[in-house]
């Protein structure tokens, strides 16, 4: 599958952004906690989301998706059966966010180890660490993740490194172990504190979400509710760079300015006008992009899935311009395709040089990842001429109907089947 993109053309008028990747997946994982029914609004209609409906399903949920409404309803209420080893999770790195709820709802799980983007090694030592300082037995075995532990009981536990996974598993393990569980050093994303507020709504009893030090008292049960997903950051923020390549004006609606703050500082720095109000995002590029240094971060830094999107723009940047990738070992990817069509990055160990070129040339391309793949039709909007976008399955699980929502905003592209 891939895209035909004629690129050439700014981008103009409004599009909102979907309901969050990031939040959707680990919200369905964390409705394994209660048997009542959970219903989820604002879900985005995308891969992802049905890779991890086929895992719930696996484990004993019933799952209805109303895509027209954007709307699931998940019920866990029959014995879950704790084992995940469908090969739909072996590429879904979310999926390990069933650990910590099966953990604690059916005091087990055994998951086939996840993949995800090809970013980088993506080792779960943290989630192990993590499980075990709560009195669980948690190992790595014959390419599956093993935890097993009747009583959870509360512990202050301390994370080597913000890792949103990791966080995500032992805030929804702590929610039903006995006792009080201090997390330090968690990651501030705020996918982290949309989990907390739903679980919040479901009864557990959680304090300090979207800060460094997490409090989870745990109840002896939660029950259901309904819950909206937060916009995704990324994908908006992915939509805001598209029309600041190609020098256009746009309007992202129904979005969280605050969660996009750290690429709304580069854009600005890059040159852009920008006017933000409650819920959405102004955008007006007239001339070349500024060079901006960037190095990725956990949240409220730069995020490492904007990383190759701000490339692309820094590609076509007046000067020089540096990145510095600290999250992910493997997120320049799609250097090799940028340099076919014309452009000049020089990889230095986790980072790279952007000297900036006057415009991109067409090419064909193939996208080696979810984001790296998404950038790459950024690069094709701001080339003149026909590109061809190949590997449009990895988009696919992130992206709802990207070639819809950028055709409106006046792109060139098309879906070749
Ligand atoms: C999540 C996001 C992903 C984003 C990433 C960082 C989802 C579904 N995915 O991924 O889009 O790019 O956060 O913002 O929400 N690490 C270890 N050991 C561990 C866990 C992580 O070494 O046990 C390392 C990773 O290899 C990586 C860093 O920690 O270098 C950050 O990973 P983490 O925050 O856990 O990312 P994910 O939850 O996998």
């Amino acid at each position: 599958m891939h895209f035909i993109v004629e690129g050439g053309v700014p981008l103009r008028g409004s599009v909102s952004a979907q309901g969050a990747k990031n939040s959707a997946v680990h919200l369905m994982a964390a409705t394994l906690l209660t048997a009542d029914p959970v219903i989820l609004e604002n879900v985005p209609v995308i891969q992802d989301v049905f890779s991890m409906i086929t895992l719930l399903r696996e484990v004993g949920a019933e799952v209805s998706f109303d895509t027209a409404r954007h709307r699931i309803i998940i019920t866990s209420r029959k014995e879950l059966k704790p084992e995940v080893s469908n090969p739909v999770a072996a590429n879904l790195r979310a999926s390990l966010s069933l650990a910590g709820p099966l953990l604690a709802r059916a005091k087990q799980a055994r998951i086939i180890f996840p993949g995800g983007c090809n970013i980088g090694a993506r080792p779960v030592n943290y989630h192990l660490k993590g499980f075990q300082a709560l009195g669980a037995e948690a190992r790595l075995e014959d390419g599956y993740i093993l935890v097993q532990g009747k009583r959870l009981a509360g512990r202050r536990i301390y994370l080597d490194y913000p890792s949103v996974g990791a966080t995500v598993n032992l805030v929804c393990a702590a929610t039903l172990a006995k006792g009080e569980t201090i997390l330090e050093n968690v990651a501030e994303e705020p996918e982290i504190a949309d989990l907390c507020n739903m679980l919040r709504k479901m009864g557990a009893k959680i304090r300090g979400a979207g800060t460094k030090m997490i409090q989870v008292r745990g109840v002896r049960q939660l029950h259901g509710t309904s819950h909206r997903v937060i916009p995704d950051r990324i994908e908006g923020g992915t939509y805001l760079v598209a029309a600041a390549i190609t020098r256009g004006e746009i309007i992202l609606k129904d979005t969280v300015p605050a969660h996009l703050e750290p690429l709304l500082v580069k854009l600005q720095e890059a040159g852009a006008q920008l006017e933000t109000n409650k819920n959405k995002v102004h955008l007006r590029v007239l001339h070349r992009p500024k060079p901006v240094d960037i190095k990725t971060m956990p949240y409220p830094g730069f995020p490492t899935d904007l990383q190759n999107q701000m490339l692309i723009l820094l590609c076509l940047a007046e000067g020089i311009s540096l990145i510095s990738e600290t999250v992910f070992e493997n997120r320049l990817l799609i250097t090799s395709e940028l340099r076919k069509m014309g452009a000049d990055i020089q990889l230095h160990g986790g980072g790279a040089v952007i000297h900036g070129v006057e415009s991109l040339h067409p090419a064909q391309v193939t996208a080696p990842n979810l984001r790296g793949g998404a950038s790459l039709v950024l690069a094709a909007l701001a080339a003149c001429g026909l590109c061809e976008v190949d590997g449009v399955e990895h988009l696919d699980r992130g992206y709802e109907d990207m070639e819809g929502k950028l055709a409106r905003l006046g792109a060139r592209i098309r879906r070749i089947e």
